[in-house]
């Protein structure tokens, strides 16, 4: 009897259990099909619905009226897109920077997914900003112009238009427009010598993301053109070795006097080429006259790499052709790259512009490579007189089976007359 409770109890209990589950299974599938189906301003938006779909605001469940607000219970348009249920219909620009920046910059909010919310306060410090919301200028850069507006995608989605091989396309929409940016007395060619530089052709065509975005020299939403003196923290992001040694030369005060800009002066800002040694002097020019000592400085310090990396090529090619004749030169190839990297390490010690310290890197890159054509040329000399008594040896073989051979001949030929001669003798006279 009382077993039979228990079992009734423990029936009970699991079909209570599976109603349960039944239940909030159905109310599950049932939110879904409202946003689906009822929610009315997806009913009349199809093209916004579907534009909407993947982007990462759909994919955290927010929804149409979150930004444009309005009543989606009602698919009575009147209704639905009234002032009176808060319709905003299309935002302003300077609107919708609102609308974007509050819910980014609640900290509450952004709280669960980590991400910063300063965007809202960087960009109202920027160019962009002040031009927008100082000025009502709508031709500057907001949020939308930037990231999109219904297709929007975390930063590192390669679908996303600030993923970094795609940013500078986005920012070109504007900076290439020539009619918007001469308004503003700005160039229009940034983003075509952007691209053409070597920071271009590494991001773009190399595929490379070491190399800088229009964002990375400008800030994401801080978007200032850096100043004169600001350029540092901007190129040292990558290269600090240079900026050391740029750090400890007569430009340092020159710098700080605003006469000239640091990097950008011999670099420029956007096409900066790949930098070799025939930049010390056109770059100097610039700046000094041909009979000055600065210029000169230059030139002493262009000798002195050029002398290196001449030497460093010639030991380069004695060492090929030691190797197409079998000589075993392992060694002389480690002791080049060993030149080579001296010489590299002198490369960035030119931005110091001090004589002694391109020459500490150049005369070890130099002796290096003057010891091994040194090394190589006993080699190859021995290999040549070796070869000469080699030859010898083989004209003496060559004369002495000469005359052996000869002399065989003439031996053997003799025996055949004698042979013959005894043949004719022996033979019976016939009559
Ligand atoms: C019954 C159909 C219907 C419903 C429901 C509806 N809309 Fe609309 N919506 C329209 C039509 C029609 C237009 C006008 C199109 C035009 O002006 O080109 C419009 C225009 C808009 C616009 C553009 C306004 C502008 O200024 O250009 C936005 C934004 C918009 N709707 C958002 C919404 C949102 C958000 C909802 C849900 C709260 C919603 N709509 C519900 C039919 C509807
Ligand atoms: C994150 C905010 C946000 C969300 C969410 C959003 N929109 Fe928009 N929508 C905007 C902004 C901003 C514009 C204005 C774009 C412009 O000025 O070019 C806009 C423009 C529109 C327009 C005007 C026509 C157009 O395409 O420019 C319609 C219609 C519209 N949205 C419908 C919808 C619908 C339907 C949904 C839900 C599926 C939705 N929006 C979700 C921000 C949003
Ligand atoms: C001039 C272009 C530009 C404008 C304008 C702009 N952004 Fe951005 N935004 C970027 C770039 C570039 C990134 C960084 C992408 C990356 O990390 O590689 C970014 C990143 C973000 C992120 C990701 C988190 C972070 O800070 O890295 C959010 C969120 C964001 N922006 C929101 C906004 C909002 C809101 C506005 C308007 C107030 C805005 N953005 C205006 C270019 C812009
Ligand atoms: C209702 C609040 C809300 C509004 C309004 C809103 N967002 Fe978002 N946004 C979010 C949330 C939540 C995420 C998801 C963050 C995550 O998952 O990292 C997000 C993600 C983003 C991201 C990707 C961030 C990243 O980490 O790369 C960008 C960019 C972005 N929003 C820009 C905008 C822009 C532009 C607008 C205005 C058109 C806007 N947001 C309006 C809440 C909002
Ligand atoms: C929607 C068009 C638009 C987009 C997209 C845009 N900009 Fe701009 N930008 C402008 C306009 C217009 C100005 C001039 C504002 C002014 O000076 O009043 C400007 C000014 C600037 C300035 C200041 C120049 C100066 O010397 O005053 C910088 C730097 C800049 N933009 C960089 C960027 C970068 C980097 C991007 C991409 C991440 C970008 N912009 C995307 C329109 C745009
Ligand atoms: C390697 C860093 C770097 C990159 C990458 C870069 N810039 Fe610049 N940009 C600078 C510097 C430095 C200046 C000059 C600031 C000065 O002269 O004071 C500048 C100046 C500007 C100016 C102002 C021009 C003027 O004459 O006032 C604009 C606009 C600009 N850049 C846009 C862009 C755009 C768009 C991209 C991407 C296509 C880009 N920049 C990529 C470093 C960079
Ligand atoms: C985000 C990192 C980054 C920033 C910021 C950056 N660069 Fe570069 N830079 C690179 C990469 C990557 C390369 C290509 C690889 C290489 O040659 O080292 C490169 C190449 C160069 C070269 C050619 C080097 C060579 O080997 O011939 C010069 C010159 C140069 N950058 C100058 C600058 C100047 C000037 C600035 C500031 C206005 C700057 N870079 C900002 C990453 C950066
Ligand atoms: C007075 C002109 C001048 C200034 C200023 C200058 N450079 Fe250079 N830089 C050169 C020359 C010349 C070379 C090429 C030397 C060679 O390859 O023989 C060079 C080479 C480079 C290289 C490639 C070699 C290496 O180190 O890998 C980089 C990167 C570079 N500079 C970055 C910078 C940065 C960053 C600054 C700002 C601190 C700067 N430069 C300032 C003249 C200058
Ligand atoms: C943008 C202008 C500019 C460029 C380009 C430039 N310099 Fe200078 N340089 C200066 C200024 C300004 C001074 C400081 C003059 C002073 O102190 O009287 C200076 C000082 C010097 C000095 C120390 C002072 C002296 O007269 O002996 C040397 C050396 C020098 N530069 C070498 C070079 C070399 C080499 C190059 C080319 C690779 C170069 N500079 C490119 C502007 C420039």
């Amino acid at each position: 009897m009382k077993n039979e409770c228990l079992m009734r109890t423990i029936f009970k209990i699991i079909l209570l259990w599976i109603a349960v589950l039944l239940f909030s299974f159905s109310s599950f599938r049932q939110a879904e099909a409202v946003d689906e189906k009822s929610y009315s301003c997806m009913v009349c938006h199809g093209e916004q619905k579907v534009e909407y779909k993947g982007s990462i605001h759909d994919k955290r469940r927010i929804l149409c009226h979150d930004c444009h607000g309005g009543d989606p219970t009602s698919l009575d348009a009147e209704i639905s897109m009234s002032r009176r249920a808060g319709f905003v219909g299309k935002p302003t620009k300077k609107r919708l920077t609102f609308l974007c920046g509050n819910c980014h910059a609640d900290r509450k909010r952004m709280k669960p997914f980590g991400i910063p919310t300063h965007q809202l306060e960087d960009y109202k410090t920027s160019q962009h900003g002040i031009a927008l919301l100082e000025r009502n200028d709508s031709n500057s850069a907001t949020c939308t112009d930037c990231h999109g507006t219904h297709r929007i995608f975390l930063a590192d989605n390669p679908e996303s238009k600030v993923f970094p091989t795609n940013l500078p396309y986005t920012c070109a929409e504007c900076h290439s427009d020539k009619e918007l940016m001469d308004r503003y007395n700005l160039p229009s060619n940034t983003f075509e010598e952007y691209s053409q530089g070597i920071h271009g052709e590494f991001l773009l065509e190399k595929n490379d993301r070491s190399a800088p975005t229009c964002a990375r020299c400008h800030g994401n939403h801080g978007a200032l053109p850096p100043r004169v003196t600001e350029v540092e923290h901007v190129c040292g992001q990558c290269h600090l070795t240079a900026i050391d040694y740029f750090d400890q030369s007569p430009h340092l005060n020159a710098m700080k006097r605003r006469e000239m800009a640091q990097c950008i002066s011999c670099h420029q800002d956007h096409l900066t080429r790949k930098a070799d040694v025939s930049m010390l002097g056109p770059v100097c020019t610039k700046c000094h006259e041909e009979s000055s000592g600065a210029y000169k400085r230059g030139q002493q310090i262009k000798t002195l790499i050029v002398e290196a990396q001449e030497e460093i090529e010639e030991a380069k090619k004695i060492v090929a052709e030691a190797k197409l004749k079998g000589v075993d030169v392992t060694e002389d190839e480690v002791g080049l790259e060993r030149a080579k990297s001296n010489l590299l390490q002198a490369i960035p010690k030119i931005h110091a512009l001090n004589l002694a310290l391109v020459e500490e890197s150049t005369v070890r890159a130099k002796s290096i490579a003057s010891d091994i054509k040194l090394r190589i040329h006993e080699i190859l000399e021995s290999f040549r007189l070796r070869k000469v008594a080699l030859g010898i040896v083989w004209l003496f073989l060559f004369f002495t089976v000469t005359a052996l051979y000869i002399k065989k001949k003439r031996a053997d030929r003799a025996f055949d007359l004698q042979k013959e001669e005894i043949k004719r003798r022996s033979k019976p006279m016939q009559i």
